[in-house]
């Protein structure tokens, strides 16, 4: 199984192939599965700048095309610390564990600990 370092660099590899003409910052993000495999997703903006879709919700998005379903995920990498809305997917993905970049240092956080006392339906 792939080591968390080794997911974080998928995530790394991904980003140069974000979508990101306005705001130029480059995100990643590399899912692993519960079966073992990785699918990757990247930031796609937009000229209607509030339409742009983060890196984890496209890779999360393509997970469920493909017929993954929350609690599939082990852990999701990502190039940059999730931003608020993307904490809320996160956590309801089921994920064990997120790994990302802040400030230069890797940090692994669970979903409750980056979102504490999430909304849930
Ligand atoms: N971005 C992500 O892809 N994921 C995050 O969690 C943080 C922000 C993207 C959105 C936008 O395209 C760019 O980074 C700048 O905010």
């Amino acid at each position: 199984m792939i080591s968390d370092a080794e997911l974080l660099e998928r995530a790394d590899a991904v980003a140069s192939r974000a979508y990101a003409p306005y705001s130029r910052f480059f995100v990643g993000c590399a899912l692993l599965t519960r079966d073992g495999v990785v699918i990757e997703g990247v930031n796609v903006e937009n000229a209607a700048y509030p339409l742009g879709v983060c890196a984890e919700r496209t890779a999360f998005s393509r997970a469920i095309a493909d017929g993954y379903r929350p609690g599939d995920f082990a852990v999701a990498a990502v190039t940059a610390s999730p931003c608020g809305g993307c904490r809320q997917w996160l956590f309801e993905m089921g994920v064990d564990r997120v790994v990302f970049r802040n400030a230069g240092e890797v940090r692994t956080m669970t979903p409750a600990e980056l979102l504490p006392d999430s909304f849930e339906l």
